[in-house]
């Protein structure tokens, strides 16, 4: 393998390069596969290691907790030990935990939707009724948090993502706009970026002084205990954060067990401040009796505490962690000495974020398409789907069986290479 960086190829070579990548394509292509490395899926080793869930609550089960029969109505806010157990993992207090259904994603939408139609805590009237709402997007970012934004019609504004997190002078600025409403954080092993916000853009981010009194920072920690390698790394709790200086209702904080038990089948929770646990359960009461507390109890019976959940997110990253390192591995080998790309090395979350040099990430998503290998698609991760750059590429190890995934990232490194070789032979647009 040629291993000089392309930036500083002759045109010869450039062209010696693009016949031997393009003959080693369509060799790929006419294998006729399907894979997938799209979304942030748990692959069926986990999700059969943790089946035995289903086996906790039977039909002569005890189903009374706290005093609670789990089987029937009440206790909207949910079971008491399912508060405790996410107080626990979050590093709040039991009131501060709302347990809701299957899906994290609902919670968030739901607290936005919320918002539109009867306004915040301490907003002046619903969202609905306002000329505009200006909302911040840190990018790269996850797709469906910018579908929500969109979805509601807010205007979204990029804010770059740097290696501590958004940029932190930037959202000050912004945010002296009484327009600007809220902003999306994914704290803990960012999606796509893996990246762990520093001490310094939390303490920013819990002090921030915004103009809109109903300012709503949704902090979706989703990747909270989701380290695929090396030990469990501790984080702030960032509502006491944020009570710290004063802006105690800013802040929702969401997390779900959608990647340590089931997807879609798990629980989800809200975290926030006493006043706002009473307003949105005035709320909530309108909207439901009480969610699936019989899946509650076989949580809590399942994974106990914070302690038996960070041994199971052990296992599930004795099979993540192989599957990231393929993928690193590959990039490392493949890509790395042709200065054509760069990307985090992360050690927890779901993803790869690759950045590709400027212009060639979605000639190498269709590339990639085309040789039977569906990615997430390049500019999902920024708000509208267009990525300024057209550089930023999510990669999702944990859905494909390893074979598969090394044959995936084959597929992917001759697809960047061949885009790369082409874009710099000027054979595709800017
Ligand atoms: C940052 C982030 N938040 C939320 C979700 C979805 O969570 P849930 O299944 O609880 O809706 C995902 C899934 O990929 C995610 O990456």
């Amino acid at each position: 393998m040629n291993q000089k960086p392309y930036p500083r190829m002759t045109r010869e070579e450039l062209m010696a390069e693009r016949e031997l990548i393009r003959a080693k394509y369509e060799e790929l292509k006419a294998q006729g596969l399907n894979l997938n490395m799209a979304r942030g899926k748990p692959g069926k080793e986990q999700l059969d290691m943790v089946s035995d869930i289903m086996d906790v609550l039977r039909s002569d089960s005890d189903f009374v907790c706290d005093g609670i029969d789990a089987r029937n109505y009440g206790n909207l806010e949910g079971l008491p030990a399912a508060r405790k157990l996410f107080a626990e993992i979050l590093g709040t207090q039991p009131e501060n935990v709302f347990v809701g259904g299957s899906a994290s994603l609902q919670l968030m939408y739901d607290t936005i939707a919320k918002a539109y139609t009867h306004g915040l805590l301490h907003s002046e009237k619903p969202w609905a009724r306002l000329e505009k709402v200006k909302w911040l997007c840190p990018a790269p970012g996850y797709d469906r948090h910018f579908s929500i934004s969109q979805s509601f019609g807010m205007e979204m504004i990029t804010v770059p993502m740097t290696p501590a997190g958004p940029d932190m002078d930037l959202v000050e600025r912004l945010i002296q706009d009484p327009e600007v409403k809220g902003m999306w954080c994914v704290p803990k092993y960012s999606n796509p970026d893996g990246i762990v916000y520093s001490d310094e853009t939390l303490r920013r981010i819990a002090s921030m002084k915004p103009a809109a009194p109903d300012f709503l920072l949704m902090w979706d920690n989703a990747y909270c205990v989701h380290e695929f390698r090396g030990e469990y790394r501790p984080f702030p709790d960032i509502l006491s954060e944020c009570e710290k200086y004063g802006n105690a209702d800013m802040v929702f904080e969401f997390a779900s067990t959608s990647k340590i038990t089931f997807p879609g089948a798990g629980l989800s929770v809200f975290a926030c401040s006493q006043a706002n646990m009473a307003y949105m359960k005035k709320l909530l009461n309108a909207q439901i009796i009480s969610y699936d507390k019989v899946n509650q109890l076989r949580h809590v019976r399942y994974l106990k505490d914070k302690a038996g959940v960070l041994a199971l997110m052990k296992k599930h990253a004795g099979i993540l962690g192989p599957k990231f390192q393929c993928v690193l591995d590959a990039l490392e080998r493949e890509i790395a000495p042709l200065g054509i790309a760069a990307w985090e090395k992360p050690v927890g979350g779901y993803f790869v974020s690759v950045n590709t040099m400027p212009g060639i990430a979605m000639a190498t998503w269709q590339l990639c398409k085309e040789a039977g290998l569906t990615l997430t698609k390049a500019g999902a991760t920024f708000p509208y789907g267009k990525d300024p750059r057209d550089s930023n590429m999510r990669i999702a190890p944990s859905l494909p069986p390893i074979e598969q995934l090394e044959k995936a990232m084959e597929i992917y490194c001759v697809s960047l290479r061949l885009a790369a070789v082409e874009h710099c032979l000027g054979m595709t647009a800017d």
